[in-house]
């Protein structure tokens, strides 16, 4: 088949490919790899109860490293061996309200739910290796609510304290805490320490975010639960993971890949799960799996597929996440080769070097550099420099010029531009639009 007809197989509507890798965001892979040392030690951490410092854990890492797979494989977990779960994510406002409706969500499901097996003694499954507590009873659905006027944390301190009567617990997890909005965010916070920290209730709490909670969330002095939660940032894969998280569900459906051609898709990883998924996918579509084997010739096509996938769901985002002192930063490290030191960055971007410093370590903590020690930083692809130069001479976002002048004209500033988990873009309306936000 010739090369464009095997490209037009990953454009083309048709019917959906059947393909055992999932490129997809939140979506569950086929074989997780590289987690089971953070599954092992959160798992006993929740198993633990409110003495074990990972009973309140935070997730952070960036876009794509597969913070909302760890929430799943907890909860499922949870979920199996009678806990209650509260899975929510702050990426729009209304979190508390959620809470209680998922309150009242988790009084039908637990209703519904069949404990497998023997309830003392059971494992919780392979990639945990350990219980999550021990099931003495299942708490009768009726327990879950006392009265309608209750306010959340008395509906939490009820809920906790009827899961302890019974033996059991309540896994309240939070996704995309960098979009909480800053009230609930406190008001959760001061919550749950409440519960968890002063009384002492099975309230276990895993959240995670992006990177750049480091500098917002985790800064604010009005969430001090957060801050005292155990923080883990997720850290990229390695070479010989990623070649297992690609072999595995070629294998397992039937397929294969020659050696050489699975140690190029490997390294073409970088780390990232999503890229991962989307280059494994790319490959299946691409050969014909299962019937043809996966050859070098066809990986180096779907990693030139992959990138553009990947720019387009990471890399794009990730570069409006930036504020535009932030981009003139990245822009400058992007037209040195993507390397540089403080000195040239500051002299590039017309601040002074201490800006410069701090700018760049910003970056660093956000995963968009990374240090090459003695001051000098290199672009760590998160955002290609590509992506970078591209919307820099297409004068959007950055600025050749000195960052400290005031911004050249109100139209970009005009726009609303808040990230809308759900539909993955940004929101296109004015700023201070009235109603929901829309991304066109
Ligand atoms: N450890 C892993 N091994 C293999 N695949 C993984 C792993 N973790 C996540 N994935 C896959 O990678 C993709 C992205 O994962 P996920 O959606 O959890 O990332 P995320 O960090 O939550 O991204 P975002 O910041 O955009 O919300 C999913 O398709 C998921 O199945
Ligand atoms: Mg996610």
């Amino acid at each position: 088949m010739r090369y464009d007809e095997r490209m037009s197989k990953l454009l083309g509507l048709g019917p959906p490919a059947s393909t055992p890798f999932s490129p997809h965001f939140g979506g569950t892979p086929n074989t997780l790899v590289g987690r089971d040392d953070l599954l092992g030690t959160l798992g006993s951490g929740l198993a633990t109860g409110p003495n074990d410092k990972w009973y309140t854990t935070i997730i952070m890492g960036v876009r794509g490293s597969g913070k909302t797979t760890i929430l799943n494989e907890i909860e499922d977990r949870a979920a199996a061996d009678g806990w209650v779960v509260l899975s929510l994510d702050a990426g729009t406002p209304g979190l508390l309200d959620r809470i209680a409706q998922a309150m009242a969500q988790a009084n039908r499901s637990y209703e519904s739910l069949e404990l497998e097996g023997d309830a003392r003694g059971r494992s919780v499954g392979k990639s945990l290796g350990v219980r999550l507590g021990p099931l003495e009873g299942k708490m009768e659905a009726t327990d879950f609510f006392e009265s309608p006027t209750m306010g959340l944390r008395e509906h939490l301190v009820f809920l906790a304290h009827q899961a302890m009567k019974q033996g059991t617990s309540v896994l309240l997890t939070v996704d995309e805490m960098h979009g909480i909005d800053r009230v609930e965010g406190r008001r959760l916070s001061n919550d749950i320490q409440h519960i968890t920290r002063r009384a002492g209730l099975p309230l276990a709490f895993v959240g995670a975010g992006l990177l750049e909670m480091k500098h917002t969330l985790m800064r604010d002095r009005k969430t001090t639960f957060f801050h005292r939660c155990e923080d883990y940032e997720l850290p990229p894969l390695d070479v010989v993971d990623a070649m297992k998280g690609i072999a595995a569900p070629i294998e397992d459906a039937g397929g294969s890949i020659s050696p050489d051609a699975l140690n190029l898709a490997a390294t073409a990883v970088k780390g990232s799960p999503y890229r991962l998924q989307v280059i494994g996918d790319a490959a299946w579509r691409l050969s014909d799996a299962p019937e043809t084997s996966i050859d070098t010739r066809i990986v180096e096509m779907a990693v030139t597929a992959a990138d553009e996938v990947v720019e387009k769901n990471i890399g794009i985002p990730a570069w409006h996440d930036l504020s535009e002192r932030e981009k003139s930063v990245v822009v400058s490290l992007a037209s040195q080769s993507g390397a540089s030191d403080a000195i040239k960055v500051a002299r590039d971007v017309g601040i002074s070097s201490r800006q410069a410093s701090g700018l760049l370590i910003h970056l660093r903590d956000g995963g968009y550099v990374t240090s090459l020690g003695n001051g000098n930083y290199e672009l760590s692809g998160l955002v290609p420099a590509k992506v970078a130069l591209g919307a820099h001479s297409s004068g959007e976002g950055s600025s050749a010029e000195p960052i400290h002048r005031p911004a050249a004209s109100g139209r970009a500033a005009a726009r609303c531009r808040k990230w809308m988990p759900r539909a993955r873009a940004y929101c296109s309306l004015r700023a201070g639009h009235a109603g929901r936000c829309r991304s066109r």
